[in-house]
């Protein structure tokens, strides 16, 4: 096992950025969720890698792989967040990998690579750092959809603030629902939607969220769950097409529509993040 990044390096960048892909509120709430959902030798395998054994070992550096993509290192990183659906919503969505992975790689490539690593003993805290942080972005609608850059050339309005359609999906609108960003208020809401999970409104479907995960076939795993987030661009993210969007205040009606989508898919990216970790952990202690 080796550990090529110091601790000191990842917390360094993990504080360079704050407004990136789900955000820092939205990739800390997934980790918590995960944190409370993964098998007690998990947490201890990945608390010993993290060399972090505090209740938020995994919270504190789910942002890491934001900050890395904008330094010079881990610039070839950057594309590993998204996989560009070349679909037309919203009369038609849908992902292919061989069609929409682009050659610098994508985030089901990204999943697939890191798993794979992970899996081979190579454990060390970038990895898992990135690992779970594509696991949390494929999540996000406009993560999974080509139009306009992901929406990051849509200009919109957000409480009277000029913003873009990729950003208020990132970060606007789940800052919006929780009332801040900082780590206590991921620690809360991820501790509303795991209740939610175990007894509340999603305590039926939880189990289906976990079917066709196959820690030996990344590629289909992710994939499934790239062409079940980018559904949501057809029907909640562009309803009515760019037009619908383009210049328009979204705070409204378009917030109140998005706010269930975007917990459902907080809530699933977390619980399958325990799983993978889960899988991980048992495969990487199977071979050592
Ligand atoms: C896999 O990860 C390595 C090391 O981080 C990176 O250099 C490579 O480009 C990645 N490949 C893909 C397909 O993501
Ligand atoms: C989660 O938070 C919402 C909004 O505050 C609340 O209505 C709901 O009851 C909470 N769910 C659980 C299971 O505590």
């Amino acid at each position: 096992m080796k550990l090529t990044l110091p601790t000191s390096a990842l917390f360094l960048l993990s504080s360079a950025h704050h407004t990136l892909a789900w955000g820092t509120l939205g990739h800390e709430t997934v980790a918590f969720i995960a944190q409370n959902f993964v098998a007690a030798d998990t947490q201890v395998f990945f608390s010993s890698i993290l060399q972090d054994t505090s209740p938020q070992y995994l919270a504190k550096v789910a942002t890491w792989a934001d900050s890395f993509r904008y330094t010079a290192a881990g610039k070839f990183s950057a594309p590993f967040h998204f996989i560009d659906a070349e679909d037309s919503p919203p009369d038609s969505c849908g992902v292919k990998y061989a069609r929409d992975c682009g050659k610098s790689g994508c985030v089901v490539g990204a999943i697939l690579n890191y798993t794979s690593q992970l899996l081979d003993s190579s454990l060390d805290q970038a990895t898992i750092n990135v690992a779970a942080k594509f696991l949390g972005d494929i999540h996000q609608p406009l993560h999974d959809e080509g139009l306009d850059r992901g929406g990051n050339s849509i200009a919109v309005t957000f409480g009277g603030v000029a913003t873009n359609l990729h950003h208020i999906w990132d970060t606007n609108m789940p800052e919006k629902l929780v009332g801040g960003y900082s780590l206590d208020d991921a620690q809360r809401w991820a501790n509303n939607l795991t209740a939610e999970i175990q007894t509340g409104v999603y305590v039926d479907e939880a189990k289906s969220w976990l079917e066709g995960v196959d820690i030996a076939d990344p590629v289909t795993t992710s994939l499934r769950w790239a062409e079940e987030t980018n559904k949501y661009v057809c029907t909640t993210v562009l309803p009515t097409g760019k037009d619908g969007v383009e210049n328009q205040e979204l705070s409204g009606d378009y917030y109140e529509a998005a706010v269930p989508v975007i917990q459902l898919q907080i809530a699933r990216a977390g619980y399958r993040l325990a799983r993978w970790l889960d899988l991980i952990a048992v495969g990487v202690r199977t071979e050592l």
